[in-house]
């Protein structure tokens, strides 16, 4: 097995029934953050962090992913024809991101089985799996530190972030014991959406995962769990319990800014949040911002 981690796992085949009507027919990675969609944030995040070779699991409403990361010739000769340099930039950026593979993934049956259908492309490496969700912002450095301690355990490494407790029944929940002298911790259990009461911990799964190959023969076993769906959480759980090659389940406590693009309320949040820090639309936004809040408050 080679160690160094080069393949990210792009699931993007969920309905997204969060965002219905929108994702009737587009999927819901496709959503507009500003004037990029979400999934485009994502692979750019992939491929800053080293990934050569990227998989995206998609579903039924996959085409127009592959269009957004396929040259367009007929813009592009528009945009040059004009001279307007920076749009024609703009709308090659997708196409030169790097070699994107499609697989679909048949019947969206949860996560997990998003994963396993990348078994054959990943064979036995280390692999990282980004959510079309989640966004994370690209000064922060997440994925990097999450690689290098996959290296060193040789086991599966999650990223977690702290949470308010009654917020953390819509996440999987982690319980954890620090290592010492270490920037990561062990993960000694996780639940998916546990009850705010039954919650072992404030600390929240979110998008970002560098997995040992061997998750793949475990999510060959494991049955539907929450949801009725199968679920990564669940099969990360018996590998941290589990012992040998390939064991063991680490997190890293990511504390730089993210956006969560999976619900409405947050995804409206992460375009005005981003949109308002622009140097072309921010100083506008902010000062129509400000007297909307003000007259709110009226
Ligand atoms: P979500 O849990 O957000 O599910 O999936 P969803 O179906 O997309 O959205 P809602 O809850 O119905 O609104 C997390 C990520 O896993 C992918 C999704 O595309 C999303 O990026 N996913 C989920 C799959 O690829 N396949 C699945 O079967 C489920």
């Amino acid at each position: 097995m080679t160690s160094r981690v080069n393949k990210a796992v792009i699931p993007a085949a969920g309905l997204g029934t969060r965002f219905l009507p929108a994702t009737k027919a587009m999927p819901k990675e496709m959503l507009p953050v500003v004037d990029k969609p979400a999934i485009q944030y994502v692979v750019e995040e992939a491929v800053s962090a080293g990934m050569t070779d990227i998989l995206m699991i998609t579903g039924r409403n996959k085409r127009s992913l592959e269009d957004h990361f396929d040259r367009v010739p007929f813009i592009e000769q528009t945009l040059e024809a004009k001279g307007d340099h920076e749009k024609l930039a703009a709308v090659r950026r997708p196409s030169e991101l790097g070699d994107i593979h499609y697989l679909r993934q048949g019947d969206p049956k949860g996560l997990g089985h998003a994963v396993l259908r990348a078994k054959l492309h990943v064979g036995n490496e280390p692999f990282a799996v980004l959510l079309g969700d989640d966004l994370i912002d690209e000064r922060d450095v997440l994925l990097k530190t999450m690689i290098e301690v996959q290296e060193k355990t040789g086991g599966s490494v999650i990223a977690l972030i702290e949470v308010d407790p009654d917020q953390i029944s819509a996440y999987g929940c982690a319980d954890i014991s620090p290592i010492d002298g270490e920037n990561y911790v062990q993960v000694s259990e996780l639940v998916e959406k546990p009850a705010v009461d039954e919650a072992p911990s404030n600390l929240a799964v979110i998008g970002r995962y560098v997995l040992h190959p061997r998750v793949f023969d475990v999510l060959e076993t494991t049955g539907p769990g929450r949801g009725g769906e199968i679920q990564l959480t669940d099969a990360l759980q018996t590998l941290a319990s589990a012992d040998g090659e390939g064991s063991g389940v680490y997190g890293v406590v990511f504390r730089g800014r993210r956006y969560d693009t999976g619900d409405k309320l947050s995804y409206i949040k992460a375009v005005v949040t981003l949109a308002s820090e622009r140097d072309d639309l921010g100083p506008d936004l902010q000062a129509w911002l400000k007297s909307f809040t003000h007259s709110l408050d009226g």
